[in-house]
């Protein structure tokens, strides 16, 4: 099994060397951690839809250094990309266009349009300057499953399927991009992430849907999405109490979840207390319920967070863990 890497030169010097003979490279980014291929190379793609057990219409993000590498994979691209990438990358927001005839189509699950995303974690982009093209990288966890936010996250998942996993400590911001679509005159967001909605309208000065407007297939979509195998539950502050002690009472083990100091002393196996800013419970998110997970609860309770727009992408995440 691999086990992570330290960062160092000439560990990104291997790493580069890696995707360029058609390896699987994990990599770090400031979202989550990314299972890394040369996205011009449809085999070493096929490596990434083999590990994840992702089925292969399920397109994937390419990865670039710069805005300046865009037309490489994107073409009639429009005016509102280049504001976006000039205010946003390198960052977590990800913007499907247009994609040129080159790209393969095993890289865009059959579609004709491509995500690209400049990512901001420096070692991505030191290998991604390294090696000089576009890495495809879907999060580096099994299909369904949530994604890894430290390399012994992906270790522990994929350890067994790539050749490298850099390691670059956990990820700063801690749940996957905004992904927005603007590939059709009406810019839509596929997927809510810490870019909000606001400041994409801000920029853009234009309304923005906040759901699919085409028949774009995105996985980060389906109802179950980065799920714990514990079944978790989403419960309002004010019936979290009876919830737990309902839940106690039928003798089940269970694991909390929370931001609110009034819920830390409950009679559970285990309690887990998020900070009550939206940016650092996002950052922390996923390892937590990697945690509860891990302790093989028969359920975990989560505290449902305020619904504004800063929680967008915690909303929208906890909506796909919970049942
Ligand atoms: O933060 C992130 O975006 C992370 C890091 C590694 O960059 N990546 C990530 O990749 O979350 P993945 O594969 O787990 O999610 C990519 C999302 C999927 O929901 C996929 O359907 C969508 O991007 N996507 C990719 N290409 C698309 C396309 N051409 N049209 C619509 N959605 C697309
Ligand atoms: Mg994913």
């Amino acid at each position: 099994m691999v086990l992570p890497s330290t960062v160092s030169d000439q560990s990104i010097a291997q790493a580069a060397e890696l995707l360029r003979q058609g390896e699987l490279v994990a990599l770090p980014t400031e979202t989550v951690y990314g299972l890394g291929a040369d996205a011009s190379n449809p085999q070493a793609v096929a490596k990434i839809f083999a590990a994840k057990g992702r089925p292969a219409d399920h397109p994937l993000i390419v990865h670039i250094a710069s805005a300046s590498q865009l037309s490489d994979w994107a073409e009639n691209i429009p005016e509102t990309a280049l504001q976006l990438a000039a205010v946003f990358w390198p960052g977590p927001l990800t913007m499907v266009l247009n994609k040129k005839a080159a790209v393969p189509l095993a890289v865009t699950g059959g579609q004709d349009t491509v995500a690209l995303r400049v990512p901001a974690n420096p070692v991505a982009l030191a290998l991604l300057r390294a090696f000089g093209g576009g890495i495809a990288a879907p999060s580096a966890n099994r299909f369904g499953r949530i994604s890894p936010t430290r390399a012994e996250h992906v270790a522990e998942e994929l350890g067994d399927s790539v050749a490298c996993i850099l390691d670059g400590g956990p990820c700063s911001v801690g749940v996957e991009s905004t992904i927005i679509d603007l590939s059709t005159d009406k810019p839509a967001i596929l997927r809510p992430g810490r870019v909000t909605r606001s400041q994409l309208k801000a920029v853009l000065k234009t309304d923005i849907a906040l759901s699919p407007q085409t028949k774009i297939r995105a996985p980060g979509m389906m109802a179950v999405h980065y799920a714990p195998n514990t079944v978790a539950f989403l419960c309002p502050g004010d019936t979290f109490i009876s919830m737990v002690d309902e839940l106690c009472s039928q003798g089940k083990q269970i694991g909390v979840l929370t931001f609110s100091a009034q819920f830390a002393e409950l009679p559970c196996q285990c309690c887990l207390q998020l900070p009550a800013d939206a940016m650092h419970y996002e950052a922390a998110l996923y390892n937590a319920l990697r945690e509860l997970d891990k302790m093989h609860l028969d359920n975990i309770l989560i505290e449902q967070p305020p619904q504004t727009e800063v929680w967008a992408a915690v909303n929208d995440r906890l909506e796909k863990a919970t049942v």
